[in-house]
Order: structure tokens, then C-alpha cells, then sequence
């Protein structure tokens, strides 16, 4: 059988989990913006399933967009090269920004996705990232909603892909090396 499971090491986050820690972001994004309706924008691809999970944990008004990018070739480290592959169509001045990203690693490419965003001049702009490298960072970088972190292994599932697989799975686990060393 063709299965994904047998390519992970070991779960880090299963479906419960991560449901229990997106109701929680949820709730703090209803408070923080009580009297407003932000602007959430998805980071495709890999932020595509976070996305849809945590804009469903938000009971206050919100408008939804997505900003595509590629940072990495097809290998497992930053080349912190960042192209913009789909543009946001909502007109963000003056609005409130949410920026949902699926990991921070080097944190290159959020840094460059922020400075993307504050040329169109919104109120404000927050980030909501479900993973965090803390050990990985290249630059100071801060955000404001983080779901969990991990440590300095190479994730996939829940819309994290290794050569764009792996993103239909629906826990966050670790990648056994031997797929991209072999
Ligand atoms: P950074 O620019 O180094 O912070 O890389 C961020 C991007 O690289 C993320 O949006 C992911 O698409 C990808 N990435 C970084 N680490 C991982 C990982 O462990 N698994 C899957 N994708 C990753
Ligand atoms: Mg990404």
C-alpha cells in the first residue's frame, strides 16, 4: 500500500490536539477584535488547512483572502528567496490584517510577507503562525498568535508538504529522513 503514515517517525500534533489548541487562538482573535472585522489572509499553500480550521473557530465578522508564495525550491531549508504567486484581490488599507501562516523557520519568509503587507497600508497587522522553529530563526521575528512549537525537525501534514506530499495528512508529524536522503 502507497500509505503517508508509514514515512512518519512520530506524531508531534494529532486532530484533536490541534482542534483543541485552534479553539483556543479562536476565542483570543473574537476577543482582541470584538469591534472589528479583519482581514485573514491565508498563506498558500501550506497554510490552507489551518486556515479554514481557525477562521471557523472566529465567531465575530471577518473577510477571507489568500496571498500565494514559494520560498523553497523542492528541498527541506530556506533559501530565503521569496515570490509572490497570487496576489490578495481585498483592498487593505486601512484594515485590520491577520496574516495565517502554516510554520516559521528562518523566518525569512514571513519577514518579507509583513513588509509585502505594510506597503498597502492596513491599521494593523498581526500574524498567526500554527508552528514555530524558535531554534531555526535567522532574524529577530515576532507573532502575535502561535499554535505550538517544535523543535529543529523537518514537519509535514496538515498542509505542511515535503515535494508538495504529505499535506492531506491530517496530524503534524515528523519526516523520516530517509525519504529526503535517499
Ligand atoms: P522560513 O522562510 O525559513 O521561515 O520558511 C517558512 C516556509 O518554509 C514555511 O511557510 C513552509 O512552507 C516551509 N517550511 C519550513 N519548515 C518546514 C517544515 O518543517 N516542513 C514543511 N515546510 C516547512
Ligand atoms: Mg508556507
Amino acid at each position: 500500500m502507497n500509505s503517508m503514515n508509514c514515512d512518519i517517525l512520530s506524531v508531534l500534533f494529532d486532530e484533536a490536539q490541534i482542534r483543541e489548541r485552534i479553539r483556543i487562538l479562536g476565542e483570543q482573535i473574537d476577543r482582541d477584535y470584538a469591534d472589528k472585522t479583519p482581514v485573514i489572509i491565508g498563506i498558500l499553500k501550506g497554510g490552507f488547512i489551518f486556515m479554514s480550521d481557525l477562521v471557523r473557530a472566529i465567531s465575530i465578522h471577518t473577510e477571507l483572502d489568500f496571498l500565494a508564495i514559494s520560498s523553497y525550491g523542492a528541498g527541506t531549508s530556506s533559501s530565503g528567496v521569496v515570490k509572490i504567486r497570487k496576489d490578495v484581490d481585498i483592498e487593505l488599507f486601512e484594515r485590520d490584517v491577520i496574516i495565517v501562516e502554516d510554520i516559521v523557520d528562518s523566518g525569512l519568509s514571513l519577514q518579507y510577507i509583513k513588509d509585502y503587507i505594510w506597503k498597502h497600508r492596513p491599521a494593523s497587522l498581526r500574524t498567526c503562525v500554527l508552528l514555530d522553529k524558535p531554534a531555526a530563526h535567522k532574524i529577530e521575528t515576532q507573532f502575535d498568535y502561535v499554535g505550538f512549537e517544535v523543535g529543529n525537525e523537518f514537519v509535514v501534514g496538515y498542509g505542511l508538504d515535503y515535494n508538495e506530499k504529505y499535506r492531506n495528512l491530517p496530524d503534524v508529524g515528523v519526516l523520516s529522513p530517509r525519504i529526503y536522503t535517499e
